[in-house]
């Protein structure tokens, strides 16, 4: 089990409920259909219900179990309010033109002298096409280049998610999450 910390900021809540979707599938594992993978746990009615899978009782979950904290850094705005994890999810949508959101932007300013030398670290963006064409998803690009200039460990590809993340709940992000859950 590994102790995650998921870094996010949000004007608008998309970047949040993406962070939640991410979270939960760390922390519950996989849910894979009825059968599942030899040695996954079967889910009982109500766990199936908090899935949204109700009537799908002997569902699996399959996966490591992780421990996951949310820290929105416009409270929790330096490092130290935020302190150790094995991994650092840091996940900001796009703003201004090919920006980070203002409050990761300060966080960032804050973590100058953050240790993060062989940490392992991913990237979450946000952005929308119909803002800046040239610069959709550039808070994965800035958010990578900082992690690298702290020489982190970039252990799995960002997750984009363009425009609204609701209906790519319950597919492309969780799909992501679940793929991510295997690498730590
Ligand atoms: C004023 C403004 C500027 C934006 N600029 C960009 C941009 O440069 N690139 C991009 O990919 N998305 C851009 N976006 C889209 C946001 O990143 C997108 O709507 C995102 O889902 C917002 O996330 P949030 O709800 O967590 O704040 C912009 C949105 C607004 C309102």
């Amino acid at each position: 089990m590994s102790k995650v910390k998921i870094l996010y900021s949000t004007c608008g809540g998309n970047t949040k409920l993406v962070c939640e979707k991410v979270a939960e599938v760390l922390r519950h594992g996989a849910v894979g259909a009825a059968g599942g993978e030899p040695g996954a746990k079967k889910m009982g009615a109500s766990e199936a219900s908090a899935y949204g899978i109700e009537g799908k009782a002997g569902a699996s979950v399959a996966g490591a179990k992780h421990d996951v904290e949310l820290f929105d850094v416009k409270v929790a705005d330096s490092p130290e309010k935020i302190g150790e994890a094995d991994v650092y999810v840091f996940a900001s949508p796009t703003y201004g033109q090919g920006e980070l959101e203002m409050y990761f932007e300060r966080f960032l300013q804050k973590a100058a002298e953050w240790h993060l030398e062989g940490k392992k670290c991913v990237v979450i963006a946000l952005g929308d096409v119909k803002y800046h064409r040239d610069y959709l998803f550039e808070a994965a690009n800035i958010l990578e280049e900082f992690l690298k200039g702290k020489k982190a460990e970039l252990i799995y590809r960002p997750l984009k998610v363009a425009m609204t993340p609701i209906p790519r709940l319950n597919n492309v992000i969780k799909n992501w999450a679940e793929e991510f859950a295997k690498v730590l």
